[in-house]
């Protein structure tokens, strides 16, 4: 098989997998590793970079991992829960965890806090309270630049937003995805205008200025024209910005399990809203500079940051060490208890893993020499990967230049999801490349009509 063609295939893998975050991606992890070989990682990136004199501006995440409900077209591994015990439990879980690496993380500094996915607005305002007690308590957050959180607003109140604001919170995203009432019965989720207005009052009410709001396209049951009616609704709120997202039918969607259909016309469908919602995106945003809008994009690009997610399902990256995950609720409640034998999946990443990973990650937009050899004391001319960047250059693919201030920077030639992600798997290591080869052999059945699966994934 050509090069470019397991590309292809790996470029849809990955998507359908929901594991597009890292490089390597999930698939190529391996599952031996315990929490003792998580703290030795950690303290060996936490030695590189005491020895750097350059900040590294380090990511806390967090997971509140309950829904109200089983959205349809939702891409996490949900888990609807209504007891409020239950979420005491988390939290007591939260804090065995955060106890854990607290020793370790005493000396750092954390740059930004995000607390996203799943329903964080579903524990109480106590809870919530409770809840950045604990991050307080047990990491240094006294220099947090971007304090975040996304909620959503049929779970908004008063005492929660409050909460909220004392705990230094400085910019929301509230999950609206649709305003129409019968897409949103049909995909099992409940929300109207008034609850969206509310939560933005409650926001603006209690200084948080910063406020984006989240929608969807996707099909189940939606029509452009009211696709168009929920961003005229939007547009009258003001909010400082807007994302709009295209469907991705990944393995772990409802919509996927039961219907397992995303035909062409949907598809089709789909991209027209989108790419009304992206013009609108653009015209609606009042900030451009990313240093603003998404600090933890900002600092990916300019010092590579490594990520502390607590919680399970959620990746963590210790800066040439390793990345890990905790794979299951089960195993990270029997973990926070003590139990050692609990496995992690996770990749030794080295010094080339994370050079790999971060022109991957920034080619898209720019990557400029100066500042990677900045992160990396190298220069990216001198290096053998420079190799096959230049071939991508030669082809077109990718385009050198220079911005204003004479900064001589590399990128991709389209703004193209599908162009960038194929491309991109061009600097993966080639021996993962090959290993991938192997398992399209193995697993033909599984790649059936590939150009309409890589249309469910990639709006262009
Ligand atoms: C994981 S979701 C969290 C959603 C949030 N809990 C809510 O109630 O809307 C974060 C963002 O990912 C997007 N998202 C969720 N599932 C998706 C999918 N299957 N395809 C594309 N984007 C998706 C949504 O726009 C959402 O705002
Ligand atoms: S969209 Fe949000 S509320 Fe709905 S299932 Fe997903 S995480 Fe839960």
């Amino acid at each position: 098989m050509k090069k470019i063609d397991i590309y292809k295939h790996l470029s849809w893998k990955i998507k359908y997998e929901a594991g597009d975050m890292p490089y390597p991606p999930v698939l190529f992890w391996k599952n031996n590793i315990w929490i003792e070989d998580t703290i030795i990682a950690w303290k060996n990136t936490l030695n590189i970079i005491k020895k750097s004199e350059k900040n590294h501006n380090m990511w806390l995440y967090v997971h509140i991992p309950f829904c109200y409900t089983n959205c349809s077209f939702c891409t996490c591994v949900v888990k609807v829960e209504h007891k409020e015990k239950k979420y005491d439990e988390y939290l007591d879980m939260l804090e065995k965890e955060s106890k854990i690496y607290t020793d370790t993380f005493k000396w750092v500094k954390f740059n930004t806090v995000y607390v996203w996915w799943w329903t964080p607005t579903i524990i109480t305002a106590k809870q919530t309270k409770r809840f950045y007690d604990i991050l307080k308590n047990y990491f240094d957050l006294s220099e947090v630049k971007q304090m975040m959180t996304e909620w959503s607003p049929y779970t908004t109140t008063e005492d929660k937003m409050k909460v909220l604001a004392e705990c230094w919170i400085n910019k929301m995203t509230f999950w609206v995805q649709s305003l129409d009432s019968k897409t949103l019965k049909k995909n099992n989720r409940f929300q109207n205008i008034d609850d969206v207005k509310n939560a933005i009052q409650l926001a603006r009410k209690y200084g948080i200025e910063y406020i984006n709001l989240d929608l969807m396209t996707w099909i189940e049951d939606q029509d452009i024209d009211w696709f168009k009616e929920t961003i005229d609704l939007i547009e009258d709120l003001k909010p400082t910005t807007v994302h709009v997202n295209a469907f991705w039918p990944t393995k772990n969607t409802t919509y996927t399990q039961l219907w397992n259909i995303y035909s062409l016309d949907d598809i089709n469908y789909r991209n027209d809203m989108y790419k009304y919602g992206r013009k609108f995106e653009d015209h609606r945003s009042k900030i451009k500079e990313l240093e603003k809008d998404n600090l933890q994009l900002y600092n990916a690009h300019n010092f590579n940051s490594s990520i502390l997610w607590l919680w399970y399902w959620a990746i963590s990256h210790a800066y040439s060490s390793i990345h890990y995950s905790k794979l299951s609720f089960s195993d990270y409640s029997k973990l926070v208890d003590g139990d050692k034998s609990i496995r992690f999946i996770w990749y030794k990443l080295d010094n080339n893993d994370e050079i790999i990973s971060y022109l991957i990650n920034n080619l898209r937009n720019w990557v400029y020499f100066d500042r990677f050899s900045k992160i990396f004391k190298l220069d990216l001319i001198s290096l053998g990967i420079y190799k096959k960047i230049e071939k991508l250059i030669e082809l077109w693919i990718l385009v050198v230049g220079e911005n204003i201030d004479y900064w001589k920077y590399v990128m991709f030639k389209f703004n193209s999801d599908l162009f960038s992600s194929i491309y991109s798997k061009s600097l993966y290591n080639d021996k993962l490349i090959d290993e991938f080869s192997n398992y399209i052999d193995a697993n033909k059945k599984e790649f059936l009509n590939l150009q309409l699966r890589l249309k469910q994934f990639f709006t262009d």
